[in-house]
């Protein structure tokens, strides 16, 4: 179905109880629900917005299209929990409701304040010849989850920028001062970051821009956000339009970091080296991080990408969020460890050992559709080991290490419905490992694969039928493996 302009640009309350409550059944009846990944209950979901802990809680909100898979009218959904594992409905968070959000309440982040939760968003607007005007904007939620808003705009766009000016991160520095960096296109069309400074986190001060040597890739950098490790900075961004290079950044929209020296926010210098891919999957963009109150720093990511249909759409909703994952830095490269909590959805956990020779093995009781596998594999000769998962009637999802080429590879060929071919059917990247260690969540219709205690991340939607629930652990050569799995 073809989606109008004025159809994008409704309001939930502009369709009546029961076509808001149809919509809801559809979507429930889709085969494609996950189990335990963060979904909208109708309409398309993206970019985790203002996650933070806040009166003992980890609260999450997302950019959410209640009416249909398709970007329109945002608002920022809001769930919570105890654990980063159950999660609560909170129901909606940020509604558009002014005249500065009048189409949409985009991307933002959330900052703890005298005991109040801060929200900084973009507030979308456009004006009657579509020309768009953005604003960055601040709604405060109390310790009752009430959530006001400011009666206007804190930032309007500046100077020598286009109106491509949205997705605040706010920060507290070191010098007591807080930041405001915003994703920014300038006048070249060249994507970068602009920061403002603040005391009072309600009057800010345009800066300049973050000096990096990446500026020169990509149209727009939208979802900037900054964090630091031991001694480093990381500046992490989607760029928007960088090309496809070797393995690279093939998902028509990518996302990464830069890791650095500190960021010296006086004169926005940042030295840094390469840019590096996030995750190698097939879906995975706007990702965003926080700190927990143990001190560890926690990403969660969008489960899609911009601008590409979903199976699902025709059952009315699209996308979802990734699992959370601990950000550690090692050799200048960030690991991505799934959070120690999700092994509380463990259940019926089972076990096997054994040597692999030139054979595609499948163990008595290791099959399933939504679950955690582990696999390790040691003693690795000849060309290939890896692993089929969700293997049915002439369906299988596969990954396995190219011990020749030294690639890791995820192949979706044959993993179901087919979804976004214009993009390739195969991912890799490059891994040089002597054992090889795959931690694996699959739910309904997607996996994530972490490679080597988080080194590489595969992140990607997958389609099969609820039938095909095979798994085999193969070598094209030998290897002993040890493999563990849980239901989840
Ligand atoms: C990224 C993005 C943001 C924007 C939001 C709108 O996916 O385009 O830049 O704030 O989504 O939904």
């Amino acid at each position: 179905m073809e989606w109008t302009k004025e159809q994008r640009y409704r309001k939930i309350e502009d369709i009546s109880k029961e076509e808001f409550k149809a919509l809801e059944e559809q979507v429930a009846k889709c085969p494609y629900r996950q189990k335990f990944h963060v979904q909208p209950k109708t309409g398309l979901l993206n970019d985790p917005n203002g996650f933070s802990f806040y009166n003992g809680e980890y609260h999450l909100f997302y950019q959410w299209f209640p009416l249909g898979p398709v970007h329109g009218l945002k608002y920022w959904y809001h769930v919570s929990s105890k654990d980063l594992v159950n999660w609560q409905d909170r129901g909606i968070g940020i509604e558009p409701t002014e005249y500065f959000e009048s189409h949409g309440v985009f991307s933002g982040t959330g900052i703890v304040e005298n005991d109040e939760l801060y929200l900084f968003y973009t507030g979308n607007t456009r004006d009657k010849d579509w020309i768009r005007h953005p604003y960055q904007c601040l709604a405060i939620m109390d310790k009752k989850g009430d959530i006001r808003k400011m009666d206007k705009p804190l930032i309007t766009q500046p100077e020598g920028y286009t109106d491509h000016f949205r997705d605040p991160k706010v920060l507290k520095s070191h010098n007591g001062k807080y930041y405001c960096l915003i994703g920014v296109q300038d006048k070249n069309e060249l994507g970068t970051v602009v920061y403002y400074e603040s005391e009072d986190l309600l009057n800010w001060t345009l800066k300049k821009e973050i000096d990096t040597k990446y500026k020169g890739n990509g149209f727009m950098w939208e979802c900037p956000d900054y964090f630091e490790l031991k001694d480093k900075g990381i500046l992490l961004f989607s760029p928007q339009g960088i090309k496809p290079e070797g393995d690279k950044y093939h998902n028509g929209d990518n996302s990464g970091y830069l890791v650095g020296n500190k960021i010296d926010f006086e004169n926005g210098k940042f030295n840094h080296g390469e840019f590096t891919e996030l995750d190698r999957g097939f879906d995975f963009y706007a990702p965003q991080t926080m700190e927990d109150e143990n001190g560890r720093r926690i990403l969660i990511g969008w489960c899609g990408l911009p601008g590409v249909d979903c199976v699902t759409d025709r059952n009315g909703w699209a996308h979802n969020m990734t699992l959370p994952r601990e950000l550690q830095l090692k050799n200048n490269k960030l690991y991505q460890i799934p959070v120690k909590e999700l092994e509380t959805l463990r259940k019926n956990g089972r076990k096997v050992k054994a040597t692999l020779n030139n054979e595609d093995r499948e163990f008595e009781g290791f099959n399933g559709t939504t679950y955690e596998l582990i696999c390790n594999y040691k003693n690795i000769t000849g060309r290939y080991v890896g692993l089929k998962f969700r293997k049915g009637n002439n369906e299988e999802t596969v990954f396995y290490y190219d011990l020749e080429e030294k690639k890791i590879v995820l192949d979706r060929e044959k993993s179901g419905e087919p979804t976004v071919l214009e993009f390739g059917t195969v991912r890799k990247c490059h891994i040089d490992t002597k054992d090889l260690n795959i931690q694996m969540f699959v739910d309904t219709s997607m996996v994530e694969i972490f490679i080597n205690n988080g080194e590489e991340v595969f992140t990607s939607r997958i389609y099969p039928s609820n039938e095909s629930k095979g798994i085999s652990i193969f070598a094209d050569g030998s290897a002993d493996i040890e493999v563990e799995m849980w239901d989840i």
